[in-house]
Protein backbone atom coordinates (compact mmCIF):
# COMPACT_ATOMS: atom_id res chain seq x y z
CA UNK A 1 0.00 0.00 0.00
CA UNK A 2 1.22 3.42 -0.53
CA UNK A 3 -1.00 6.29 0.92
CA UNK A 4 -4.38 4.49 1.98
CA UNK A 5 -7.28 6.56 3.31
CA UNK A 6 -9.26 4.75 5.94
CA UNK A 7 -12.70 5.78 6.55
CA UNK A 8 -16.14 5.23 8.57
CA UNK A 9 -13.71 3.79 11.34
CA UNK A 10 -15.93 2.99 14.07
CA UNK A 11 -13.76 3.17 16.81
CA UNK A 12 -10.33 4.90 16.32
CA UNK A 13 -8.51 4.55 19.50
CA UNK A 14 -5.40 6.64 19.21
CA UNK A 15 -3.83 6.16 23.44
CA UNK A 16 -2.94 10.39 22.60
CA UNK A 17 -3.41 10.50 26.82
CA UNK A 18 -2.01 7.34 27.80
CA UNK A 19 1.09 8.24 25.96
CA UNK A 20 1.01 11.91 27.37
CA UNK A 21 0.88 10.45 30.80
CA UNK A 22 3.39 7.72 30.09
CA UNK A 23 0.95 4.93 30.65
CA UNK A 24 0.42 6.47 34.80
CA UNK A 25 -3.19 6.47 35.70
CA UNK A 26 -4.80 5.46 32.56
CA UNK A 27 -8.60 5.95 32.03
CA UNK A 28 -10.93 5.56 29.47
CA UNK A 29 -10.43 8.72 28.70
CA UNK A 30 -7.16 8.45 27.81
CA UNK A 31 -7.43 6.11 24.85
CA UNK A 32 -8.15 8.81 22.95
CA UNK A 33 -11.11 7.13 20.86
CA UNK A 34 -12.81 9.10 18.23
CA UNK A 35 -15.90 7.25 17.17
CA UNK A 36 -16.51 7.16 13.13
CA UNK A 37 -13.03 8.21 12.11
CA UNK A 38 -10.12 8.51 9.54
CA UNK A 39 -6.32 8.03 9.22
CA UNK A 40 -4.60 8.59 6.34
CA UNK A 41 -1.54 6.32 6.04
CA UNK A 42 1.21 6.25 3.74
CA UNK A 43 3.76 3.36 3.87
CA UNK A 44 6.48 5.56 4.17
CA UNK A 45 5.79 8.95 5.71
CA UNK A 46 3.40 6.87 8.13
CA UNK A 47 0.66 8.73 9.75
CA UNK A 48 -0.33 12.03 7.40
CA UNK A 49 -3.42 12.70 9.45
CA UNK A 50 -6.19 11.14 11.34
CA UNK A 51 -9.92 12.90 13.21
CA UNK A 52 -13.65 12.96 12.70
CA UNK A 53 -14.39 11.01 9.06
CA UNK A 54 -15.89 14.49 8.06
CA UNK A 55 -13.03 16.60 8.93
CA UNK A 56 -10.62 14.82 6.20
CA UNK A 57 -8.70 17.27 3.97
CA UNK A 58 -9.27 17.08 0.72
CA UNK A 59 -5.72 17.99 -0.72
CA UNK A 60 -3.44 15.69 1.66
CA UNK A 61 -5.90 12.40 0.70
CA UNK A 62 -6.14 13.30 -2.92
CA UNK A 63 -4.91 9.89 -4.78
CA UNK A 64 -5.33 8.08 -1.95
CA UNK A 65 -6.70 4.42 -2.12
CA UNK A 66 -9.88 4.25 0.20
CA UNK A 67 -10.68 1.64 2.36
CA UNK A 68 -14.19 1.66 4.38
CA UNK A 69 -13.49 0.42 8.20
CA UNK A 70 -17.63 0.72 8.97
CA UNK A 71 -18.05 -1.68 11.95
CA UNK A 72 -14.50 -1.98 12.65
CA UNK A 73 -11.71 -0.89 15.34
CA UNK A 74 -7.97 0.73 14.46
CA UNK A 75 -5.52 0.98 16.78
CA UNK A 76 -2.02 0.64 18.03
CA UNK A 77 -1.52 -3.01 17.39
CA UNK A 78 -0.68 -5.53 20.17
CA UNK A 79 2.63 -5.67 22.06
CA UNK A 80 3.76 -8.58 23.48
CA UNK A 81 6.86 -8.02 25.96
CA UNK A 82 7.52 -11.46 27.46
CA UNK A 83 8.02 -14.63 25.48
CA UNK A 84 9.77 -17.52 25.77
CA UNK A 85 9.33 -18.48 22.37
CA UNK A 86 11.79 -20.86 21.19
CA UNK A 87 11.94 -24.25 22.34
CA UNK A 88 10.89 -27.62 21.76
CA UNK A 89 9.10 -30.33 23.37
CA UNK A 90 6.16 -29.58 25.17
CA UNK A 91 5.51 -30.30 28.98
CA UNK A 92 1.76 -31.62 28.95
CA UNK A 93 2.71 -34.20 31.41
CA UNK A 94 3.61 -31.76 34.10
CA UNK A 95 0.10 -30.68 33.59
CA UNK A 96 -1.44 -33.63 35.14
CA UNK A 97 1.25 -33.77 37.58
CA UNK A 98 0.51 -29.92 38.97
CA UNK A 99 -3.61 -31.12 38.48
CA UNK A 100 -2.19 -34.11 41.10
CA UNK A 101 -0.99 -31.41 43.86
CA UNK A 102 2.44 -31.15 42.76
CA UNK A 103 3.75 -27.47 42.90
CA UNK A 104 5.45 -26.02 40.17
CA UNK A 105 9.11 -25.99 42.09
CA UNK A 106 8.28 -29.46 43.20
CA UNK A 107 8.24 -30.45 39.60
CA UNK A 108 11.27 -28.39 39.19
CA UNK A 109 13.26 -29.88 41.75
CA UNK A 110 12.43 -33.64 40.17
CA UNK A 111 14.38 -32.14 37.00
CA UNK A 112 11.28 -31.50 35.23
CA UNK A 113 10.11 -27.46 34.58
CA UNK A 114 12.59 -25.27 32.98
CA UNK A 115 15.22 -28.44 32.78
CA UNK A 116 12.76 -30.36 30.85
CA UNK A 117 12.42 -27.99 28.21
CA UNK A 118 16.11 -27.31 27.86
CA UNK A 119 16.77 -31.31 27.19
CA UNK A 120 14.08 -31.37 24.36
CA UNK A 121 15.80 -27.49 23.06
CA UNK A 122 19.55 -28.77 22.83
CA UNK A 123 18.35 -31.73 21.19
CA UNK A 124 16.56 -29.35 18.39
CA UNK A 125 18.44 -28.18 15.34
CA UNK A 126 18.42 -24.51 14.10
CA UNK A 127 16.30 -25.07 11.63
CA UNK A 128 13.67 -27.24 13.35
CA UNK A 129 13.89 -24.47 16.05
CA UNK A 130 12.95 -21.73 13.41
CA UNK A 131 10.23 -23.58 11.94
CA UNK A 132 8.29 -24.24 15.37
CA UNK A 133 9.15 -20.62 15.73
CA UNK A 134 7.27 -19.53 13.04
CA UNK A 135 4.38 -21.32 13.03
CA UNK A 136 4.09 -19.42 16.68
CA UNK A 137 4.59 -15.80 15.85
CA UNK A 138 1.94 -16.54 12.55
CA UNK A 139 -0.59 -17.09 15.39
CA UNK A 140 0.52 -13.57 16.93
CA UNK A 141 -0.27 -12.13 13.99
CA UNK A 142 -3.45 -13.11 13.47
CA UNK A 143 -4.31 -12.06 17.15
CA UNK A 144 -3.06 -8.74 16.32
CA UNK A 145 0.27 -8.37 17.81
CA UNK A 146 2.69 -5.81 15.93
CA UNK A 147 5.89 -6.16 18.50
CA UNK A 148 6.73 -9.07 19.94
CA UNK A 149 9.90 -9.46 22.83
CA UNK A 150 11.39 -13.33 22.22
CA UNK A 151 14.09 -14.81 24.92
CA UNK A 152 16.55 -17.23 24.56
CA UNK A 153 16.58 -19.38 28.31
CA UNK A 154 16.26 -22.90 27.15
CA UNK A 155 19.62 -23.39 26.06
CA UNK A 156 21.68 -22.56 29.23
CA UNK A 157 25.32 -23.51 27.67
CA UNK A 158 26.91 -21.32 25.24
CA UNK A 159 26.31 -23.18 22.15
CA UNK A 160 22.71 -23.72 22.63
CA UNK A 161 22.06 -20.48 23.44
CA UNK A 162 23.56 -19.03 20.97
CA UNK A 163 21.28 -21.44 19.07
CA UNK A 164 18.38 -19.78 20.54
CA UNK A 165 19.75 -16.22 19.83
CA UNK A 166 20.70 -16.94 16.17
CA UNK A 167 17.10 -18.50 15.82
CA UNK A 168 15.54 -15.27 16.77
CA UNK A 169 17.86 -12.94 14.85
CA UNK A 170 16.60 -14.69 12.14
CA UNK A 171 13.01 -14.40 12.82
CA UNK A 172 13.51 -10.78 13.52
CA UNK A 173 15.19 -10.59 9.64
CA UNK A 174 12.76 -12.22 8.49
CA UNK A 175 9.30 -10.63 9.99
CA UNK A 176 10.46 -7.05 9.72
CA UNK A 177 7.64 -6.19 7.73
CA UNK A 178 5.14 -7.94 9.83
CA UNK A 179 6.59 -7.30 13.30
CA UNK A 180 9.19 -5.80 15.09
CA UNK A 181 10.62 -8.17 17.08
CA UNK A 182 12.61 -7.62 20.14
CA UNK A 183 15.78 -10.46 21.16
CA UNK A 184 16.31 -11.08 24.69
CA UNK A 185 19.14 -13.03 25.92
CA UNK A 186 18.14 -14.60 28.97
CA UNK A 187 21.03 -17.22 29.58
CA UNK A 188 19.99 -16.40 33.44
CA UNK A 189 16.69 -18.42 33.41
CA UNK A 190 18.00 -21.44 35.53
CA UNK A 191 21.03 -23.11 36.24
CA UNK A 192 21.74 -26.07 33.74
CA UNK A 193 20.68 -29.16 34.43
CA UNK A 194 24.62 -30.10 34.83
CA UNK A 195 25.47 -27.68 37.25
CA UNK A 196 25.15 -30.02 40.43
CA UNK A 197 26.51 -27.95 43.32
CA UNK A 198 26.98 -24.08 44.27
CA UNK A 199 30.21 -24.26 42.28
CA UNK A 200 28.98 -25.15 39.21
CA UNK A 201 26.09 -22.83 39.57
CA UNK A 202 28.26 -19.80 40.52
CA UNK A 203 31.00 -21.12 37.35
CA UNK A 204 27.48 -20.65 35.03
CA UNK A 205 26.63 -17.12 36.30
CA UNK A 206 30.45 -16.10 35.94
CA UNK A 207 30.15 -17.69 31.92
CA UNK A 208 27.72 -15.77 31.25
CA UNK A 209 29.02 -12.36 32.30
CA UNK A 210 32.92 -13.53 30.93
CA UNK A 211 31.86 -15.35 28.02
CA UNK A 212 28.39 -15.06 26.84
CA UNK A 213 27.60 -11.68 27.15
CA UNK A 214 31.01 -10.17 25.54
CA UNK A 215 30.02 -12.67 22.92
CA UNK A 216 26.81 -11.47 22.04
CA UNK A 217 27.86 -7.70 22.30
CA UNK A 218 30.17 -8.77 19.16
CA UNK A 219 27.61 -11.26 17.51
CA UNK A 220 25.26 -8.28 18.09
CA UNK A 221 22.80 -11.17 19.04
CA UNK A 222 20.68 -9.64 21.97
CA UNK A 223 18.64 -6.08 22.48
CA UNK A 224 18.09 -6.83 25.85
CA UNK A 225 19.48 -9.18 28.88
CA UNK A 226 16.96 -10.17 31.31
CA UNK A 227 17.63 -12.53 34.55
CA UNK A 228 15.25 -15.06 36.60
CA UNK A 229 16.10 -13.38 40.03
CA UNK A 230 13.93 -15.75 42.61
CA UNK A 231 14.01 -18.16 45.08
CA UNK A 232 16.17 -21.33 43.66
CA UNK A 233 16.83 -18.87 40.59
CA UNK A 234 19.63 -16.58 40.41
CA UNK A 235 20.87 -14.13 43.54
CA UNK A 236 20.35 -10.79 43.56
CA UNK A 237 23.96 -10.18 43.08
CA UNK A 238 24.14 -12.65 40.75
CA UNK A 239 21.87 -10.53 38.74
CA UNK A 240 23.10 -7.10 39.64
CA UNK A 241 26.05 -8.36 37.72
CA UNK A 242 24.66 -9.82 35.13
CA UNK A 243 22.94 -6.83 34.65
CA UNK A 244 25.19 -3.91 35.29
CA UNK A 245 27.48 -5.82 32.53
CA UNK A 246 24.20 -5.91 30.05
CA UNK A 247 23.72 -2.56 30.53
CA UNK A 248 27.43 -1.46 30.03
CA UNK A 249 27.36 -3.35 26.84
CA UNK A 250 24.29 -1.29 25.52
CA UNK A 251 21.33 -3.83 26.10
CA UNK A 252 18.21 -2.76 27.52
CA UNK A 253 17.72 -4.55 31.41
CA UNK A 254 14.67 -6.42 32.61
CA UNK A 255 14.16 -9.19 35.26
CA UNK A 256 11.91 -11.78 36.18
CA UNK A 257 11.05 -10.19 39.73
CA UNK A 258 9.31 -11.37 42.79
CA UNK A 259 7.48 -14.20 41.31
CA UNK A 260 7.29 -16.96 43.51
CA UNK A 261 9.05 -14.90 46.56
CA UNK A 262 9.21 -11.44 47.69
CA UNK A 263 13.15 -11.17 46.98
CA UNK A 264 14.24 -7.93 46.28
CA UNK A 265 13.32 -7.89 42.80
CA UNK A 266 11.34 -4.90 42.40
CA UNK A 267 14.13 -2.75 44.49
CA UNK A 268 16.49 -4.36 41.97
CA UNK A 269 14.92 -3.44 39.22
CA UNK A 270 14.40 -0.08 40.01
CA UNK A 271 18.14 0.42 41.76
CA UNK A 272 19.65 -0.97 38.01
CA UNK A 273 16.93 1.53 36.18
CA UNK A 274 15.50 -1.73 34.12
CA UNK A 275 13.12 -1.10 31.43
CA UNK A 276 10.63 -3.14 33.61
CA UNK A 277 9.95 -5.72 35.76
CA UNK A 278 7.42 -8.49 35.45
CA UNK A 279 5.40 -11.03 37.16
CA UNK A 280 5.67 -9.46 40.15
CA UNK A 281 3.23 -11.43 42.06
CA UNK A 282 4.84 -11.50 45.32
CA UNK A 283 6.50 -7.95 45.02
CA UNK A 284 6.39 -5.26 48.04
CA UNK A 285 4.83 -2.18 48.11
CA UNK A 286 8.15 -0.32 49.24
CA UNK A 287 9.63 -2.25 46.08
CA UNK A 288 6.65 -1.38 43.86
CA UNK A 289 7.21 2.41 44.94
CA UNK A 290 10.98 2.54 44.09
CA UNK A 291 10.13 1.07 40.81
CA UNK A 292 7.44 3.65 40.01
CA UNK A 293 10.16 7.00 41.17
CA UNK A 294 12.41 4.96 38.99
CA UNK A 295 10.16 4.90 35.85
CA UNK A 296 11.00 1.05 35.88
CA UNK A 297 7.32 -0.19 33.76
CA UNK A 298 5.38 -3.37 35.58
CA UNK A 299 4.91 -6.09 33.57
CA UNK A 300 1.93 -7.97 34.78
CA UNK A 301 1.64 -12.02 33.26
CA UNK A 302 -1.86 -12.87 33.95
CA UNK A 303 -1.82 -15.86 32.04
CA UNK A 304 0.92 -17.34 34.27
CA UNK A 305 -1.01 -16.45 37.20
CA UNK A 306 -3.50 -18.51 36.10
CA UNK A 307 -2.20 -21.30 35.01
CA UNK A 308 0.17 -21.96 37.71
CA UNK A 309 -2.93 -21.30 40.42
CA UNK A 310 -0.61 -18.26 42.09
CA UNK A 311 -1.89 -15.11 43.30
CA UNK A 312 -2.12 -12.15 40.86
CA UNK A 313 -0.02 -9.37 40.85
CA UNK A 314 -1.09 -6.83 43.34
CA UNK A 315 -2.71 -3.90 40.43
CA UNK A 316 -4.09 -1.99 43.71
CA UNK A 317 -1.10 -1.35 45.14
CA UNK A 318 0.99 -0.77 41.64
CA UNK A 319 -1.91 1.79 40.63
CA UNK A 320 -1.47 3.66 44.10
CA UNK A 321 2.54 3.63 43.35
CA UNK A 322 1.53 5.53 40.12
CA UNK A 323 3.65 2.50 37.64
CA UNK A 324 3.33 2.30 34.24
CA UNK A 325 1.58 -1.09 33.49
CA UNK A 326 2.11 -3.62 30.67
CA UNK A 327 0.83 -7.06 29.96
CA UNK A 328 2.29 -10.05 27.69
CA UNK A 329 1.88 -13.54 27.65
CA UNK A 330 4.64 -15.00 28.97
CA UNK A 331 4.52 -17.46 26.33
CA UNK A 332 6.59 -20.54 27.61
CA UNK A 333 5.89 -24.00 27.29
CA UNK A 334 5.72 -24.98 31.66
CA UNK A 335 3.80 -21.47 33.46
CA UNK A 336 1.93 -20.32 30.18
CA UNK A 337 1.30 -21.95 27.45
CA UNK A 338 -0.71 -19.35 25.33
CA UNK A 339 0.13 -16.72 22.84
CA UNK A 340 -3.48 -15.06 23.00
CA UNK A 341 -2.33 -11.67 24.33
CA UNK A 342 -6.06 -11.17 24.36
CA UNK A 343 -6.98 -13.92 26.54
CA UNK A 344 -4.48 -12.71 28.90
CA UNK A 345 -6.29 -9.04 28.86
CA UNK A 346 -9.70 -10.66 29.81
CA UNK A 347 -8.04 -12.34 32.63
CA UNK A 348 -6.55 -9.52 33.59
CA UNK A 349 -10.36 -7.63 33.24
CA UNK A 350 -12.05 -10.27 35.60
CA UNK A 351 -9.62 -11.74 37.81
CA UNK A 352 -7.38 -8.87 38.84
CA UNK A 353 -10.04 -5.74 38.71
CA UNK A 354 -8.21 -3.88 35.89
CA UNK A 355 -10.48 -2.19 33.74
CA UNK A 356 -10.65 -2.44 29.81
CA UNK A 357 -8.68 0.81 29.73
CA UNK A 358 -6.12 -0.01 31.64
CA UNK A 359 -6.07 -3.33 29.97
CA UNK A 360 -6.11 -2.24 26.51
CA UNK A 361 -3.68 0.43 27.38
CA UNK A 362 -1.16 -1.75 29.09
CA UNK A 363 -0.94 -4.20 26.07
CA UNK A 364 -0.39 -1.81 23.31
CA UNK A 365 1.43 1.33 25.50
CA UNK A 366 2.61 -0.14 28.36
CA UNK A 367 4.58 -3.04 27.07
CA UNK A 368 5.99 -0.77 23.81
CA UNK A 369 7.28 0.97 26.81
CA UNK A 370 8.42 -1.87 28.52
CA UNK A 371 10.26 -2.99 25.08
CA UNK A 372 11.84 0.37 24.76
CA UNK A 373 10.04 1.63 21.70
CA UNK A 374 7.45 3.71 23.02
CA UNK A 375 8.34 6.87 21.47
CA UNK A 376 7.37 5.08 18.07
CA UNK A 377 4.73 3.02 18.84
CA UNK A 378 1.50 2.36 21.23
CA UNK A 379 -0.10 4.98 20.16
CA UNK A 380 -1.23 7.30 17.00
CA UNK A 381 -0.06 10.41 15.83
CA UNK A 382 0.14 12.56 13.07
CA UNK A 383 3.90 11.78 11.87
CA UNK A 384 4.21 8.70 13.63
CA UNK A 385 5.05 5.24 11.98
CA UNK A 386 3.42 3.00 14.74
CA UNK A 387 2.17 -0.63 13.94
CA UNK A 388 -1.20 -0.53 13.46
CA UNK A 389 -3.92 -3.20 13.65
CA UNK A 390 -7.48 -3.38 12.53
CA UNK A 391 -9.67 -5.38 14.33
CA UNK A 392 -13.21 -6.64 13.10
CA UNK A 393 -15.29 -5.30 15.73
CA UNK A 394 -16.93 -2.18 16.68
CA UNK A 395 -14.68 -1.57 19.82
CA UNK A 396 -12.01 -2.63 21.56
CA UNK A 397 -13.84 -3.44 24.27
CA UNK A 398 -14.66 -6.82 22.20
CA UNK A 399 -10.93 -7.83 21.87
CA UNK A 400 -11.57 -8.25 25.90
CA UNK A 401 -15.11 -9.19 26.19
CA UNK A 402 -15.40 -11.70 23.67
CA UNK A 403 -12.73 -14.35 25.52
CA UNK A 404 -10.02 -16.21 23.59
CA UNK A 405 -11.57 -14.96 20.27
CA UNK A 406 -9.99 -16.83 17.40
CA UNK A 407 -9.56 -14.18 15.21
CA UNK A 408 -10.91 -10.74 15.67
CA UNK A 409 -8.00 -9.14 13.96
CA UNK A 410 -8.07 -8.35 10.42
CA UNK A 411 -4.52 -6.85 9.71
CA UNK A 412 -1.51 -5.42 11.01
CA UNK A 413 0.96 -2.88 9.41
O1 LIG B 1 8.28 -16.62 33.15
N1 LIG B 1 9.71 -17.77 35.60
C1 LIG B 1 10.54 -18.20 34.81
N2 LIG B 1 10.38 -18.49 33.54
C2 LIG B 1 9.15 -18.74 32.92
C3 LIG B 1 8.78 -20.16 33.03
C4 LIG B 1 9.53 -20.94 32.07
C5 LIG B 1 9.23 -22.39 32.12
O2 LIG B 1 8.62 -22.91 33.06
O3 LIG B 1 9.64 -23.03 31.15
C6 LIG B 1 8.12 -17.80 33.42
O4 LIG B 1 7.12 -18.18 34.03
FE1 LIG C 1 8.85 -15.51 31.66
Amino acid sequence: MASVLFTEISELVTNRGVAKKGGVGVNEEDLGILRDGALLWDSRKGILWLGHDGDVPRGLARGARRVSLAGKTLSPALADCHTHLVFAGDRDDEFRRRLGGQTYQQIAAAGGGIASSVRATRKASESELYKLARARIDRCLSLGVGLLEIKSGYGLDWPNERKLLRVIARLKREYRSKVVIQATFLGAHAFPPEAKNGRDKIAYANSILRKMLPQIKKEKLADACDVFCDDGYFTRAQARRILRRAATLGLEIKLHADELADFGGAALAAELGASSADHLLMASDAGLQRMARRGVVATLLPATAFYLGLPYAPVAEMRRAGLCMALATDFNPGSSPTLHLPFAMSIACLQMGMTPAEVFAAATYGSARAMGLHSTHGSLRVGGKPKIAVFDCPGYVALISRMAHPSLCEKVF
